[in-house]
């Protein structure tokens, strides 16, 4: 079991079976010949799972006031007759062309003033209150028309809150701020002190002083930088529950939730906090075609979509069958890509598979993004993998409900990744996703899945702990960490971690501040490198068995100048590897210290490859966290774990050669015994013996 808290599932598995299957839903892009195909079509596919409405505001209310409601009724009868159920979304996502005309002030507002216009999606501003009155509006005439219709499942409220625009600086979104930091500080005295203004003249002397951080003439204040991300994320997630509200009210029994967009490229929210709003986690990613090992990126962020669900199964609710529309050069999958992606989100926790979008559009900016129904139609590649998917997910109903199974833990904070990211920092190269990445990486590139785990929750169970770049922290948070190794676990802290508080303010008497006991050393002076230099380090992982698991390996981005500093009852630090070159030669770069019935480590470099690898199999041996199985080069793995203690493992083969897995037991796509081969681009899922 992953040592994460089993909470009961969410009512929405009560009403889906097995792996649900399906996508986005556009029903009223189509004339209703096309849509009676498409149910033969869901049909053959096996989709059981669709999400409708999403953008269908302009055409269920053509003018204020005005309801067209007979396709969406016909839609959902069929699909509730052909035992397809629906997410039913609140058609908020953009707004009509008549409410922008008759209310141009709901339109969003960027850093240098210029407003977004309508044309497009996503134009309103969370904070209007005009929009808002618009939106629960639209979301109580639907929740009230729709509250018994056998299909609905679920709410999908809006759509990728923060897609598109994420910061909002106009007039509106400005008095939010400042009511928002009201409730925060309670008084400008503590508004002031936690973003130090007594720096270049920054006082306020009332709350009716502050705007948000629009341009100015140089750097801003970094408190009201921070304070700004969190109030956006608030703000959106306020929008959010405001429309939630109506839903409770009217619905009481539906669940509801947002399709997030977890991935290493969505900063702005931050969705461990947005997550306990949500009745069940669902998530959109899509591959950035370009990237040689996409599917680590995407193992990454169905890792971390699984730490926001706090280890319960998510849903799938996008990815892409093939190519996307938006990216500079869009690939197609390569043949079997798709079904090895998402069956690389169920291998990490997604208990349903959906896809942006049913039928690919004949009109409009994503005519060329794929969907399940090409432009070809039934006699495509796309169409058949479609098919398959569908019969695969079928026969991987035993693994529903299972959790994936972890023994190390990488910290995430969005907070850090938002606060370690502001300027006028000592290197603009420390990027907060980079070294966590490469950790993250080597772990999946051995078959050894990673729970992302925020600051504050329990570390308890897990062998191994990484906390890569957490710059902020609060007191809590480092004590938590803390007492993870002292519990037992292995833990590595990385170089500007613990730095300051979470009022961005340095914690002082020597760096890492929140960590400088429990690492046993102090930092004086960062030395960043400048742009692609290197450090030499001494190759110190030898451990005393003579071998040396790598010569000479060597950091980039960042070196400083660490001393070993305390002697507690556990010892001082142990110096594992240091600098080699002036003016940093002999200055520990790798340390570690006994901490309880565990130890702290600490990395003042971004080591290179074979210095990640050295490290990660320095770390690995001393908690003692192992693959999922053994298996070749080329296999990704992961093992999800029932209630009832059986053990799925999953098995992705992305290399183009045949590969050996040993683990013994029915091999579920195919419904016979596991004969200890994955063919080249092919999966295996083993209910193990
Ligand atoms: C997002 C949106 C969808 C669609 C896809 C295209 O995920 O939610 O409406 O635009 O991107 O990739």
């Amino acid at each position: 079991m992953s040592p994460q808290e089993k909470s009961p599932a969410p009512a929405v598995w009560t009403s889906l079976e097995g792996i649900a299957y399906g996508g986005d839903y556009n029903p009223e892009q189509w004339p209703v010949s096309v849509r009676m195909e498409d149910l033969e079509l869901m049909k053959e596919a096996g989709v059981t799972f669709l999400s409708v409405g999403i953008f269908s505001w302009g055409l269920l209310e053509p003018s204020e006031g005005e309801y067209d409601f007979g396709w969406l009724d016909d839609v959902l009868d069929n699909l509730a007759a052909a035992g397809i159920k629906v997410a039913l979304a609140t058609a908020t996502a953009a707004p009509p062309a008549w409410l922008v005309r008759k209310h141009p002030e709901i339109l969003p507002v960027t850093a240098d003033g210029t407003v977004l216009g309508p044309g497009s999606r996503r134009h309103y501003t969370p904070s209007s209150a005009v929009y808002r009155r618009y939106a629960t509006g639209i979301t109580r005439v639907l929740a009230e028309r729709y509250k018994d219709h056998p299909a609905l499942a679920l709410w999908h409220v809006d759509n990728e809150l923060g897609c598109h625009v994420s910061e909002f600086y106009g007039d509106e979104d400005a008095a939010a701020f400042r009511a928002w930091l009201e409730r925060r500080y309670g008084s400008i005295d503590a508004l002031n002190a936690a973003w130090g203004t007594a720096f270049w003249s920054q006082h306020y002397a009332s709350f009716e002083e502050i705007l948000p951080p629009r341009v100015a003439p140089s750097t801003l204040n970094p408190g009201q930088q921070l304070d700004f991300q969190r109030f956006n994320s608030w703000a959106l997630m306020d929008y959010y529950g405001a429309l939630l509200e109506v839903l409770r009210e009217v619905t009481p029994g539906v669940p509801a939730t947002t399709n997030l967009m977890v991935s290493s490229a969505t900063k702005s929210m931050d969705y461990f906090e947005w997550a306990q709003d949500l009745d069940v986690i669902a998530n959109d990613h899509y591959l950035v075609a370009a990237d040689p090992e996409r599917q680590i990126e995407l193992a990454f962020s169905a890792d971390l979509t699984r730490g926001v669900a706090g280890g319960d199964p998510w849903i799938l609710m996008e990815h892409s069958t093939s190519a996307v529309n938006w990216q500079p050069r869009n690939q197609p999958k390569m043949p079997g890509e798709m079904l090895r992606n998402s069956l690389a989100h169920v291998a990490r926790g997604a208990d349903a598979v959906m896809f942006f979008q049913w039928r690919q559009s004949f009109a409009g900016s994503e005519k060329f993004h794929s969907a399940m129904v090409p432009h070809g139609g039934r006699d495509t590649r796309v169409w058949r993998e479609v098919v398959e998917l569908g019969a695969s997910l079928k026969r991987l109903a035993p693994v529903r409900g299972s959790r994936v199974e972890s023994r190390a833990a990488i910290v995430f904070d969005y907070e850090a990744w938002w606060a370690s990211e502001i300027d006028s920092h000592p290197s603009q190269d420390v990027k907060y996703l980079d070294l966590m990445r490469a950790f993250h990486r080597s772990l999946f590139l051995r078959g050894i899945s990673a729970d992302f785990v925020h600051p504050t929750a329990s570390l308890e169970g897990y062998g191994l702990v990484l906390v890569c770049t957490l710059y902020n922290v609060t007191d809590a948070a480092a004590a938590n960490i803390a007492s993870a190794a002292r519990a037992g676990a292995t833990v590595l802290v990385s170089y500007f971690s613990g730095i300051v508080d979470e009022r961005d303010h340095i914690r002082l008497g020597g760096y890492p501040g929140a960590f400088r006991d429990l690492l046993g050393v102090t930092v004086e002076e960062f030395h960043p490198l400048l742009a692609g230099s290197t450090v030499k380090l001494s190759n110190g992982l030898s451990d005393g068995t003579g071998e040396s698991p790598g010569d000479g390996w060597v950091g980039s981005v960042w070196s400083e100048h660490v001393r070993v500093v305390g002697a507690s009852t556990d010892g001082p630090a142990e110096v594992l590897a240091t600098f080699t070159e002036y003016p940093l030669d002999g200055v520990p770069a790798l340390t570690r210290r006994p901490a309880g019935a565990g130890s702290a480590w600490y990395l003042a470099t971004f080591p290179d490859q074979d210095g990640i690898e050295a490290l990660v199999d320095r770390l690995l041996a001393e908690s003692g966290v192992a693959a999922a199985a053994e298996a070749d080069q080329g296999v990704e793995l992961t093992r999800r774990r029932d209630a009832d203690g059986r053990g799925f493992v999953f098995a992705i083969n992305h290399s183009r050669a045949d590969a050996t897995v040993r683990v013994a037991g029915e091999e579920l796509l195919s419904g016979e015994r596991f004969a200890g081969t994955v063919p080249a681009g092919g999966v295996a899922v083993i209910a193990e013996d």
